[in-house]
């Protein structure tokens, strides 16, 4: 595995706050999704890996580069699309991302001209005359996305890209993000507090949960762990059911299935006990196939019991 990014003990505070725990994580070529809720500090992190940020202790090479040194060189190669709005007001699209591509040493003609392929590839070819004030939001992330790729990164630094999307433009972008991985072979980090964007992209999963990494993940994993969760289907009141056992989550799937987790270290023959007690009778029990949201709730309700 070629070495992307790592980090070792990395800690950061915002004043007093401590916003990232003891970070330590190693990134290989590839897709890598940063999930966690809002808050989680993945933006923080992305700024510390970028150089934006000191870290108050720790270390970590990106690229090869030591992330304290903030090299001009390092960043030629990478591509970071912020969280926040980040477009110069007044411009028009090629305009735009042909400036970026200046700033980042590309010749005005050679800019130009890659301005206006990264502007067809994101969608934006006939809106790319257009002032950028006037582009909805989901166009806004598109064109943010360009100035990412117009000077042909290695490593592309995606935050919350679907971010202010209607579902339709959300599932596009994440077909572009899942194209520029596969077919560009571009490494991509991607935050996202939104599950199933994670889980449509990404391959490798990083679980963040107040300033730390609580999980590390392959979706091609996932069922080789052991999570617990089941398939049930019950006959009497589910409801009663459901109060025996507080610390489960159960959903209820098709066909009056119910997907039950139970927690690690509950013995399974106690659901039968919670059956008789609740005056249920289970009528099919199986193992499921395990989800992200699985690993994702195990992980976060791991680390708030901790
Ligand atoms: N500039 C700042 N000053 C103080 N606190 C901040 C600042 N930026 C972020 N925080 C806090 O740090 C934590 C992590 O924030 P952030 O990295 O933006 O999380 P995420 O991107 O996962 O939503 C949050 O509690 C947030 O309120
Ligand atoms: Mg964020």
């Amino acid at each position: 595995m070629e070495k992307i990014i790592e980090l070792e003990n990395i800690n950061f505070s915002y004043g007093n706050f401590k916003a990232i725990d003891n970070v330590n994580i190693k990134i290989g070529n590839g897709i890598y999704g940063l999930l966690g809720p809002n808050g989680a500090g993945k933006t923080t992190l992305m700024k510390i890996i970028l150089g934006f940020l000191k870290p108050s202790s720790g270390k970590g090479e990106i690229l090869g580069f030591n992330i304290r040194e903030n090299s001009i060189t390092m960043k030629k190669k990478i591509g970071y699309v912020p969280e926040i709005d980040c477009l110069i007001p007044g411009m028009n699209g090629v305009a735009l991302v042909s400036y970026l591509g200046e700033l980042s040493g590309m010749s005005k003609q050679e800019a130009i001209k890659r301005a206006h392929e990264v502007l067809y590839y994101v969608g934006l070819e006939e809106s790319r005359y257009r002032n950028v004030d006037t582009y909805s939001s989901g166009m806004k992330q598109r064109i943010k996305l360009a100035t990412a790729l117009v000077h042909d990164p290695e490593l592309l630094f995606l935050d919350e890209p679907t971010s202010g999307m209607d579902p339709q433009a959300r599932n596009e972008m994440l077909e572009l993000i899942n194209d520029i991985s596969s077919k560009e072979a571009m490494n991509i980090i991607m935050s996202s507090h939104i599950l199933p964007d994670i889980e449509k992209t990404c391959k490798n999963i990083l679980i963040m949960n107040k300033g730390k990494i609580i999980s590390e993940q392959q979706i091609s994993d996932l069922n080789s762990k052991h999570f617990n969760v089941y398939e049930i289907k019950l006959k009497g009141d589910v409801k009663i059911f459901r109060e025996k056992l507080p610390n489960c989550r159960i959903e209820r799937g098709d066909k009056g299935v119910f997907r039950i987790q139970l927690p690690n270290d509950f013995p399974i023959y106690s659901i039968f006990k919670k059956a008789y007690e609740a005056n249920v009778q289970i009528r099919y029990f199986r193992q499921s196939k395990v989800t992200l949201e699985d690993a994702f709730v195990t992980a976060i309700g791991e680390a708030n019991a901790n």
